[in-house]
């Protein structure tokens, strides 16, 4: 998860005017689910396009908006992707959206509590089986080493910190809906939910069921611990073990073989030189 001190100021956003129908998908697929999602998306609000709904959701936590409350864009000028790298959110292309988290005790687990809910939302609501890669890309995969992989989704979770513990988190997630003209660096490793089913998705569904989905998985948390979304995780990402694997460890690359998660999330991997465990950045199946 990243730290952050204070949101941005950047371009504010224009609302969608409620009445214009633009989102009715949107407004009926969140009425149609209110009883399953808990507070998520019990409130929202839609902007037609903002820098990232990020920034607006952590600036609304600043004020004091309470947990759930939902972000939805139809373009970002902003996004933020992990790593610093740039979230590309064309307009209505895909899902762009934000929600806070207060409850501190989710928030070692909200990364993965984020993954598992995208992915099992997308597979409610579409039948695609989508997979996790380490740590939270939701990815369509073919091939039987996991060789082919597309990033259809992202999670990038957000933290503010008091003195002396997390005063709360944005929890943001980008979904690919439709197939767009990608820019250079994506083509190939980038997918879209409709280019995936060969059909249309509709996206009000899929916000409903990932947003329900994290009810329950961060209700699971609150009442029984983590202990049943690590397996959850595990089922949803076959590739975290047994899997070769390789990434850049103090400016040189190195290789292994995947061993699973631990209990705090990091990715094993066996090595040449022994057992190694990756807390953060990214790995590459070779
Ligand atoms: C990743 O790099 O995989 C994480 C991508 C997260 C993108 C989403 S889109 C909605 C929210 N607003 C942002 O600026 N980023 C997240």
């Amino acid at each position: 998860m990243s730290a952050v001190t204070r949101p941005p100021q950047r371009d504010a956003p224009k609302p969608l005017r409620d009445e214009d129908g633009l989102h009715a998908d949107i407004r009926r697929a969140l009425a149609a689910s209110a009883t399953g999602r808990g507070v998520f998306g019990a409130t929202w609000e839609y902007f037609d396009e903002i820098g990232s709904t990020n920034d607006a959701a952590l600036r609304a936590a600043e004020r004091g908006v309470a947990e759930g409350h939902v972000f939805i864009a139809g373009a970002q000028t902003a996004g933020r992707g992990r790593l610093g790298r740039t979230w590309h959110s064309p307009p209505e292309a895909g899902l762009y959206v934000s929600t806070i988290v207060r409850r501190s005790a989710l928030a070692p687990w909200i990364t993965l509590a984020g993954g598992v809910a995208v992915a099992q939302g997308i597979r409610a609501a579409t039948g695609l089986p989508v997979q996790l890669k380490w740590p939270n890309d939701v990815v369509a995969v073919t091939g039987s080493a996991f060789q082919f992989r597309r990033k259809l989704a992202g999670i990038l979770a957000e933290a503010s910190s008091g003195a002396e513990s997390i005063q709360y988190i944005v929890l943001g997630f980008g979904i690919n809906l439709r197939q767009t003209a990608l820019p250079p660096e994506l083509q190939g490793r980038a997918g879209s939910l409709e280019g995936e089913l060969g059909r249309l998705v509709d996206g009000g569904v899929v916000l409903a069921a990932v947003l329900a989905a994290l009810h329950r998985v961060t209700e699971d948390v609150i009442a029984s611990g983590p202990a049943a979304l690590l397996a959850e995780w595990r089922q949803l990402s076959p590739s975290a073990e047994g899997a070769r694997v390789e990434w850049d460890g103090s400016g040189v690359t190195r290789t292994g073989v995947s061993a699973g998660i631990d209990v705090d999330g990091a990715l094993r991997v066996v090595t040449a030189e022994g057992l190694e465990r990756i807390v953060s950045g990214e790995v590459r199946w070779t």
